[in-house]
């Protein structure tokens, strides 16, 4: 049996977790697929609603997972043991805030649009769409890096 690093550990549970969120992002298309009703029509609170409650439990999950990958020292320890990867990891991580609001902003209308206090946003399809495709670009690219580093470290191991 190999013994796991705690960078390798850090990086599977980081795996992990973007298995999981793409589960949840998968749910939330497939949801955005059905019909919308119209604004004002019977139902289209409802559906509202119903998204907006999609869109907050991947912001929660999304923010507990930035969180994980921003906080503790692997991150340090990552940058230390391949400087020449800092600038990636650093921009890589610096995603984050900038999704989470965007995030929010359409939380934000989602329910503003259930309370019927907004005429139909056309592009709040569209909009949604493009930030989970943001995010599973985001997520590729990590997992592109991360595992890179860490053929590295065993590469260097063996
Ligand atoms: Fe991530």
């Amino acid at each position: 049996m190999t013994t796991q690093t705690v960078t390798q550990e850090w990086i599977e549970e980081v795996l992990e977790q973007h298995r999981y969120l793409r589960s949840v992002v998968a749910a939330l298309r497939e949801y955005l697929n059905e019909p919308r009703p119209a604004a004002g029509e019977k139902g289209s609170h409802s559906w509202a609603a119903e998204l907006s409650k999609q869109l907050m439990t991947l912001h929660d999950e999304l923010y507990r997972h930035f969180r994980f990958e921003e906080e503790g020292d692997v991150m340090d320890e990552l940058i230390e043991a391949h400087p020449e990867a800092a600038g990636q990891l650093e921009a890589v991580l610096g995603e984050h805030p900038a999704m989470l609001s965007g995030l929010r902003g359409i939380v934000s209308d989602v329910l503003s649009y259930s309370e019927g206090g907004r005429p139909e946003d056309p592009r709040l399809r569209q909009r949604i769409t493009d930030l989970l495709d943001e995010l599973r670009d985001h997520e590729q690219e990590e997992n592109h890096l991360f595992q890179r580093l860490e053929y590295r470290d065993v590469g260097a191991a063996d």
